[in-house]
């Protein structure tokens, strides 16, 4: 059975009758590194011929409104998918969520759109990781997108069964957020051990706070480059909110060059900025 929406952070689009969610606006600088991702890969994938994919382990439901404000978004999904459509398109795109609604709003609004060549997987990302790597060719170019609302439904096994292809690239959003403020409650209960195993060995529990969280994010890159990614600390930006507060740093992890190419050109778009294209 689908889930309800849950209140607080989702409505009823008017326009299509499914649910959205409702999101910081945080959310467009988000879609905006992701489509540049899409555009700057786009010859790759055209020698790829159709052997390239796009993965998003938590697609959410496809659009949100920014709440407050007549702002709607296309989900990642479809800004991936609808960017790549421009020129070279994936040859098949794969969507997953924990939550079954969620799945099946994404889905629709993919078909709508015109995207229809996809699978769609309803599970917890460490699962549905197995199950849509199995489908997929070695020789083939990956893209995977992995964006969490917080950390812990991040396990590194997830990043781990991603990196076993030789061209996958990564796009992840971390959390600040929520390590800043549950750093020690992850270290104290053994949460952190999924996330970033081997932590306790490089990590000093008793540091201050803002320590802490540097260094599990610096350990957390480290683990992903010993897989084979080239430098992923360099390729992270912090994005702070409306306050200044820390929100998330987006990070590029690839066994290519194309890291230092996509933050060369992109590092500084902010809401007032936007690149043009
Ligand atoms: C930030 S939202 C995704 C937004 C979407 N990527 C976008 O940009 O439009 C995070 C999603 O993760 C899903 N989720 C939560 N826990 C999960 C888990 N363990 N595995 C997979 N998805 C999960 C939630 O249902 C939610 O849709």
């Amino acid at each position: 059975m689908p889930t309800k929406p849950k209140k607080e952070r989702y409505e009823i689009d008017p326009d299509d009758g499914l649910p959205r969610e409702l999101v910081g606006e945080w959310v467009a600088e988000k879609h905006l590194r992701l489509q540049h991702y899409i555009d700057i890969s786009r010859a790759a994938r055209r020698k790829f011929n159709g052997n390239s994919t796009f993965i998003d382990l938590y697609c959410g439901t496809g659009r949100a409104r920014i709440p407050d404000s007549n702002q709607v978004h296309d989900g990642s999904a479809l800004v991936a998918g609808l960017e790549a459509a421009k020129h070279d398109p994936f040859g098949k795109m794969y969507i997953a969520d924990l939550d079954e609604l969620n799945v099946s709003a994404c889905a629709t609004r993919l078909e709508r759109s015109g995207l229809g060549n996809f699978e769609n997987f309803i599970g917890p990302a460490e699962e549905t990781v197995s199950i849509i790597t199995s489908k997929l060719n070695k020789s083939g170019l990956h893209f995977a997108f992995l964006d969490p609302y917080n950390l812990m439904t991040l396990p590194f096994s997830v990043i781990r069964t991603l990196a076993n292809f030789p061209r996958m690239d990564l796009l992840i959003h971390f959390s600040m957020m929520d390590l800043q403020r549950n750093v020690s409650f992850f270290m104290r209960s053994g949460r952190l051990d999924h996330f970033a195993p081997g932590w306790r060995n490089h990590v000093d529990q008793n540091a201050r706070n803002n320590v802490k969280v540097q260094a599990v994010f610096q350990y957390w890159c480290n683990l992903i480059s010993e897989l084979g990614y080239k430098d992923p600390t360099y390729q992270a930006e912090l994005v702070k909110g409306t306050r200044n507060q820390p929100l998330y740093r987006l990070v590029l992890a690839s066994k290519s060059d194309i890291g230092k190419r996509f933050w060369g050109e992109v590092s500084n778009v902010t809401a007032q900025t936007r690149l043009p294209f």
